[in-house]
């Protein structure tokens, strides 16, 4: 063996060595924990324009309160509330965890609440109790789920 091909096996041999540990440990354990929802690009769309929506009509009803408009407050509630249009079509639905669906279930049926309790009790206190019970179930499934983005397990039915 010539010497430059000498110097060209040793140093290959250092590099595997080199990477053997990591090789060993297998893949990186990714940053983000959370479990994933796997869906199609559109699907995540379709989620994260919901998402979009809650933050807009949670800042509505907060500038309602510092006003204590309480029929802007019952409006805006109900607009997100569980007899609201779902725009999630069943195909996706039916791809997400039931712990997922109860979570998202808690979030509109406090929006009824808001919406009802703004009209009878009328007590802009009250509303903000309640913003914050909301606020706590937003942060709950945000703390569990992040989405990803492929084709996934076919979906149950
Ligand atoms: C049932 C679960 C769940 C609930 C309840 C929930 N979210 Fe989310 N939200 C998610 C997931 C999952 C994501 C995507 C996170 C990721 O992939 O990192 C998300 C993302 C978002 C985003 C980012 C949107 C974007 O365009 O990237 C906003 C804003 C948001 N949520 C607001 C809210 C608010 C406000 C509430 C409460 C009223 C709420 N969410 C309740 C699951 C939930």
């Amino acid at each position: 063996m010539m010497k430059m091909q000498k110097h060209i096996v040793a140093a290959a041999l250092c590099a595997l060595l080199a990477a053997a540990p990591v090789a060993a440990a297998g893949p990186a354990k990714p940053a983000d924990q959370r479990a994933p929802l796997v869906l199609l690009d559109e699907e995540r769309h379709l989620v994260l324009l919901e998402m979009r929506n809650f933050l807009a009509v949670l800042q509505t009803i907060t500038d309602a309160i510092t006003r204590e408009d309480m029929k802007e407050i019952a409006r805006a509630a109900r607009s997100m509330g569980s007899g609201a249009a779902n725009e999630i079509p069943p195909k996706t639905v039916a791809k997400l965890p039931e712990e997922f669906k109860v979570l998202a279930g808690g979030v509109h049926t406090t929006f009824d609440l808001m919406a009802l309790d703004a009209e009878s009790l009328a007590d802009p206190k009250h509303t903000l109790v309640q913003m914050n019970e909301l606020l706590q179930k937003c942060n709950a499934c945000h703390g569990i789920y992040q989405i990803k983005v492929g084709r996934g397990a076919p979906s149950k039915k």
